[in-house]
């Protein structure tokens, strides 16, 4: 077979090879076969040293067009075989449904309380605040509660360094809130009656952590003031509250009680399913009465004319009940366990 004869058959067994290449090795063997040092291509190529003067050039010309062939369908054939090897091995199925992000929820007693603001807003309560880090003017001393009250022994609290560093007992900075009752002074002191708010809000007690207590928790303090307000008012309201959050069914009732700040005073029990689920008829829950007229002197209303009530309530003891949940430091150990059942 002369020269040039050979030059078209080798090229397409070189394509042929190169484009039936099914991976990496195979192409490298078909590459080397043909234009490796000792390949048929190259040997091929020497052989043009042998041919006369006049052959050459078209022989030259022909052998170079096919080697560029050649090394064309090489580099094509190895991206292909790139690519294959970067895809899925596994065929996809674009009907499987995605992998869902579970959605975060409101934690138990962010709900309650919310549920809690939601009642009262309903007959006309707005949502008022006050500072954690309270002085013992508006936590105690405003409330009718002087330092050598004994109701203060009950209240033990954290007291914090004032600017000066020291710890401050006397002056007018640095305790923790036990109560949001502290935030009834602050309003008054801020606004003339008629008063209509309610206190969700962070207190703090030198209390051990035990099932039933945790040095922090939480209240809802309500304050009305007003014009002729009765005790009946106060009961009609603390009635439409808890049967809203505790069941339509629910009855209350009121036992007399002592609070610095009220007078009468009162703790509220009730009654309902929840509380014979937990084997009691009645449940003790919350402590209100009629704002005491020093309170209303100590924030410059005229008990003569201006009347009113205050309750306050635990928000983890609503919660504790509702769930039925036994033991209050669940609630602050970040356990997803517990939090995803709310
Ligand atoms: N401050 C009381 C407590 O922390 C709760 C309370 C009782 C608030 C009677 C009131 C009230 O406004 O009238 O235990």
């Amino acid at each position: 077979m002369s020269f040039l004869d050979q030059i078209e058959p080798l090229k397409q067994s070189a394509l042929a090879e190169m484009r039936n290449a099914l991976n990496a090795p195979a192409l490298e063997q078909a590459r080397v076969a043909y234009l490796g040092i000792h390949g048929k291509l190259t040997s091929l190529m020497k052989q043009l040293g042998t041919l006369s003067k006049e052959e050459k050039p078209a022989a030259g010309k022909l052998i170079n067009s096919a080697k560029a062939e050649v090394e064309a369908a090489l580099t094509e054939r190895k991206a292909e075989l790139d690519l294959l090897a970067s895809s899925p091995k596994e065929p996809s199925d674009f009907t499987l449904p995605g992998r869902r992000r579970r959605l975060g929820k409101l934690h138990p007693l962010t709900r309650i309380t919310e549920e809690i603001v939601r009642s009262f807003r309903k007959i006309g309560f707005v949502v008022a605040d006050g500072p954690e880090v309270e002085d013992e003017y508006h936590c105690f001393d405003a409330l009718n509660t002087p330092a050598d009250h004994p109701a203060r022994d009950s209240q033990d609290t954290f007291y914090v360094r004032n600017h000066s560093g020291d710890l401050d007992h006397r002056s007018s900075s640095g305790l923790l809130r036990t109560h949001t009752s502290s935030v009834q002074i602050r309003v008054m002191q801020k606004q003339q009656p008629p008063v209509r708010i309610i206190v969700p809000g962070r207190v703090y007690r030198r209390d051990n952590a035990d099932a039933t207590h945790n040095p922090t928790f939480h209240q809802v303090e309500g304050l009305y003031v007003d014009r002729n307000v009765t005790v009946a008012d106060l009961k009609g309201t603390v009635e439409f509250v808890f049967k809203e959050l505790m069941g339509s069914e629910t009855r209350i009732r009121f036992r007399p009680h002592y609070f610095s700040y009220t007078e009468p005073s009162f703790e509220i029990d009730f009654s309902s399913a929840l509380t014979r689920k937990m084997g009691k008829e009645w449940l003790e829950i919350a402590g209100c009465g009629m704002v005491h007229p020093q309170v209303f002197e100590n924030v410059g209303y005229d008990p003569e004319v201006w009347t009113g009530w205050a309750f306050g309530f635990g928000i983890e003891r609503i919660a504790m009940i509702r769930y039925g949940i036994s033991d209050i430091r669940l609630f602050y150990e970040n356990d997803i366990r517990f939090l995803k059942q709310f």
